[in-house]
């Protein structure tokens, strides 16, 4: 039933489409079970790339059961290998236990637990440099967006990342566009408000770190993705994958992974 088209997984630029789950603060040894079950089944186009983002707690379980065919991913990490951080997780403690993805500067992380931008980008940089690959998050506020700016809260954000950033990281860095509105609410972007976001960010990237860089960086939607909207976000230009949360904790997750090939 899937899989029609494999080369739809790519867009024309040759980015490979990639679709993650934000499991956030949720998860029990029971539910994971349910979770690693309908991943395992799937069927996964083989040309997504699929990540899921656990709980500290469970990743070391999650990693010795998931398919072969999913990444696993941290949902935070600290911006040092270790130390006196009290409740803290070190990028060299996730690649001991074999992990090594991690979500930085979701919004949860920014305005629930403070985190500045210039935290984000120093967390950025460590990870980076010691062999992560970082899903980074950006997004606006109601009040950011109603007041006008989207943008200039966006390039604020992607600017505190690269200027921590070398170049030659770039590589090593998802961007995933998540307007705070839209997290959790079940009010999704349109694709239309999605794609002028994301145009935005790739022009961003492209003017400020590097063409090349900018062509080839894959830029994720997130906030309130479900098996009913990923289809038409999924036909935008500049929308390379998604960031989901609550519906990546049901079996609705595998047709937003293959929101491109069905
Ligand atoms: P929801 O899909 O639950 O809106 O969450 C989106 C999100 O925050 C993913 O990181």
């Amino acid at each position: 039933m899937y899989f029609r088209s494999i080369m739809r997984c790519y867009s024309t630029m040759g980015r490979k489409f990639i679709v993650g789950g934000n499991w956030k603060m949720n998860g029990s040894k029971k539910s994971i079970c349910e979770i690693l079950g309908f991943l395992k089944k799937g069927p996964i186009c083989p040309d997504v790339e699929v990540f899921i983002g656990v709980p500290f707690v469970y990743l070391e379980e999650v990693a010795k059961n998931k398919p072969d065919n999913v990444i696993v991913a941290a949902e935070n990490c600290y911006k040092v290998p270790s130390g006196a951080f009290t409740g803290e997780v070190s990028p060299a403690m996730l690649l001991d236990i074999g992990v090594n993805w991690v979500i930085l500067g979701h919004s949860e992380r920014r305005h629930i637990f403070g985190e500045s931008d210039c935290l984000i980008g120093e967390k950025c940089k460590h990870a980076i440099e010691n062999g992560m690959t970082v899903v980074a998050c950006v997004g606006e506020t109601l009040d950011e967006r109603e007041g006008g700016k989207t943008n200039e809260v966006i390039f604020r954000q992607l600017k505190a990342i690269a200027d921590h950033i070398g170049k030659e990281c770039w590589s090593k860095i998802v961007l995933a566009y998540e307007p705070v509105w839209a997290i959790g609410s079940g009010k999704t972007a349109t694709p239309d408000q999605a794609q002028e976001v994301h145009q935005s960010i790739r022009c961003w990237v492209k003017e400020n770190v590097g063409k090349d860089i900018g062509e080839a960086i894959r830029i994720q939607y997130g906030g309130s993705v479900t098996g009913k909207s990923c289809g038409e976000l999924s036909k935008k230009p500049d929308i390379d994958g998604f960031l989901v949360g609550g519906a990546s904790l049901k079996p609705e997750f595998i047709t937003i992974v293959n929101a491109k090939s069905s």
